[in-house]
């Protein structure tokens, strides 16, 4: 592993780095992105950099930097053997009072490096009891306050699942914990809005733009029609879906098997700094 905050590479990536004040460590004010490296290349970097500003404008953090992040995450990405890795990099509010009111600190920026395993080709999803939240101030941003995420996550593995499902408060298909979801009803490929609260994923938007699928909001009972299911993420990329709340499905589907070529195929143009 490698790390890298506000400007220099640390010795020792593992030890004490952030200020205990740290907005991000008290109150997780903070956002994020984890990037796919693939050959010691980084996967869409330009779409994260994107993502990370739309972020931090959301949380009012004030204006990140795209080129110091991306010879940060070049430090970190050179120098260790990545044959397949993740970089993530975080911004968070800085050093700061005790309570919820932010500092006049400048950000803190972190970017570590690590090896990754990678995802095994299906898997099974538990939806969960708690709705995200399309309405709140920070719907569709990838902030560091991940704590729903964490049990959420915690109660899916209760049950035999790696990843928790949630509806939001209307009831409709929401997201996972760390993934978009695509299902097929009726032969369509579908998966929920923007509006729906989820995140805009990288992997979501480019299998829209490569592959194609219905962006549509429906409650979260049309999975018990679905023929398929797949997750999309960074890490999992395009990941079939054999049990949903116990139910079977076929993984890889057809229509899974097609999107995940596409998707293999498609890859290695987004590769680079
Ligand atoms: C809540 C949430 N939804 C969806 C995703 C998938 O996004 P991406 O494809 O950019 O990894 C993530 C990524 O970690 C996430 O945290």
């Amino acid at each position: 592993m490698r790390a890298w905050i506000d400007g220099d590479l640390l010795t020792d990536p593992t030890g004490p780095a952030v200020a205990v004040t740290d907005h991000g460590f008290t109150v997780g004010d903070g956002v994020f992105e984890a990037i796919k490296v693939v050959g010691g290349l980084p996967f869409a970097l330009d779409l994260h950099l994107a993502r990370l500003g739309r972020s931090a404008a959301g949380l009012g953090l004030p204006h990140v930097d795209e080129d110091v992040v991306r010879r940060a995450v070049r430090a970190v990405v050179q120098g260790q053997d990545l044959p397949l890795g993740r970089v993530r990099s975080t911004v968070t509010g800085g050093p700061a009072p005790l309570g919820s009111g932010r500092g006049d600190h400048a950000p803190t920026i972190v970017v570590v490096a690590a090896p990754m395993d990678p995802a095994p080709e299906t898997t099974a999803v538990a939806t969960v009891p708690w709705p995200r939240n399309e309405r709140g101030a920070t719907a569709g941003l990838k902030t560091t306050s991940y704590a729903e995420n964490v049990i959420a996550l915690a109660e899916a593995k209760k049950r035999g699942a790696t990843e928790a499902i949630f509806a939001n408060l209307a009831g409709h298909l929401c997201e996972g914990t760390g993934s978009n979801v695509f299902y097929v009803v009726e032969g369509e490929l579908r998966t929920p809005t923007l509006a729906s609260g989820c995140l805009a994923g990288v992997t979501r938007g480019l299998l829209l733009e490569w592959f194609g699928a219905r962006e549509v909001d429906e409650p979260v009972e049309v999975v018990g029609q679905a023929s398929e299911v797949f997750l999309v993420s960074t890490t999992r990329d395009v990941q079939g879906v054999h049990a949903w709340d116990g139910r079977t499905l076929e993984a890889p589907g057809p229509i899974t098997r097609e999107a995940a070529a596409t998707w293999v195929a498609r890859e290695s143009e987004l590769l680079g700094f």
